[in-house]
C-alpha cells in the first residue's frame, strides 16, 4: 500500500469516537490513508454527521429494511464496495456479520472491542468484567474473522479496575484507550506494516507470538513520533 492513499471505509452504529479518532489521524497526516465513507446501519447515528464535516461520503443502510441478514449484507458490501476499500474499519457497529460477509473482506477488515479478549467477547463487557472483580480490563484491535470476537488481536491497551467502578466509569476510561490504539493499528495498516496470514497478525514481516500491547516502550514511541513512525521498517 504505497503511493496512492488507502480508502478506508469506516462502518458506525452510534456515537462515532472511535470514527473520530481515526478522522483526526488522518487530519494530522498520521495515516497514509483518507475515510473515503462512513456508512452506518442506523440513520440517527452520530458518526454520520462527523464524516459530513470530514468530507467523507455518509450513507445509511438500515438492517431494518431488510428480510434477512444475508441480503442486508450484501446490501451493505456494496455499498461499502462502491468505495474501493483497501481496508474496512468496525468502529462501534453493532451487527453480526455472515460469514459471506467477513470472507468478502478477509484481511483488511478491522474491529475493536472493549475488552481484553479473548475475555469478554460480546456484550456488556464492562458490567461483566465488574462482575468478575477483575483487576485489570481494556479493549483489543483485531482482525475480523469468522469467529464472532474471535479474529486475531493485534493491539491491546489496559486499564485497572478502580474500586466503585461502575460500567459507565470504566467504559469511559476504556474509550479513551480504544481512541489510542485504533487510529494506531489504522496507521500500521496503511503503512503495509500489518496483515493477515493463516489465522496469524503479521508486523513488520515477523507473526507476532502475541498482541501489542499500548504500554510497550517502543509502542509508547511510535504514538510520540507518528511522523517518524510512519517511515520504520521492521524492529518494534
Ligand atoms: C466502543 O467502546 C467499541 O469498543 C464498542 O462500541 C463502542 C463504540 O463507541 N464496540 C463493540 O462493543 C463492538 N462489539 P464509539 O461509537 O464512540 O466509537
Amino acid at each position: 500500500m504505497t503511493g496512492t492513499p488507502a480508502s478506508i471505509v469506516v462502518l458506525v452504529s452510534g456515537g462515532g469516537s472511535n470514527l473520530q479518532a481515526i478522522l483526526d489521524a488522518c487530519a494530522r497526516g498520521e495515516i497514509a490513508g483518507r475515510v473515503t465513507a462512513v456508512i452506518s446501519n442506523r440513520p440517527e447515528a452520530r458518526g454520520l454527521e462527523r464524516a459530513h464535516r470530514h468530507g467523507a461520503a455518509a450513507e445509511v443502510v438500515e438492517h431494518g429494511r431488510f428480510e434477512s441478514r444475508e441480503h442486508f449484507d450484501a446490501a451493505l458490501m456494496a455499498a461499502i464496495d462502491a468505495h474501493r476499500p483497501d481496508l474496512v474499519v468496525l468502529a462501534g457497529f453493532m451487527r453480526i456479520l455472515t460469514p459471506g460477509f467477513v470472507a468478502h473482506y478477509a484481511g483488511r477488515l478491522l474491529n475493536i472491542h472493549p475488552s481484553l479478549l479473548p475475555a469478554y467477547r460480546g456484550l456488556d463487557t464492562h458490567a461483566r468484567a465488574l462482575a468478575d472483580a477483575v483487576s485489570e480490563h481494556g479493549a483489543s484491535v483485531h482482525f475480523v474473522t469468522g469467529e464472532l470476537d474471535g479474529g486475531p488481536v493485534i493491539l491491546q491497551a489496559r486499564i485497572p479496575v478502580q474500586a466503585g467502578d461502575t460500567p459507565a466509569a470504566l467504559a469511559a476510561r476504556v474509550l479513551e484507550k480504544e481512541h489510542l490504539i485504533y487510529p494506531l493499528a489504522v496507521r500500521w495498516f496503511c503503512a503495509g506494516r500489518l496483515r493477515l496470514a493463516d489465522h496469524r497478525v503479521i508486523f513488520d514481516g515477523r507473526p507476532l507470538a502475541a498482541p501489542l500491547r499500548l504500554e510497550d516502550p517502543a509502542v509508547q514511541a511510535e504514538l510520540a513520533d507518528p511522523v517518524v513512525s510512519r517511515h520504520a521498517g521492521p524492529g518494534l
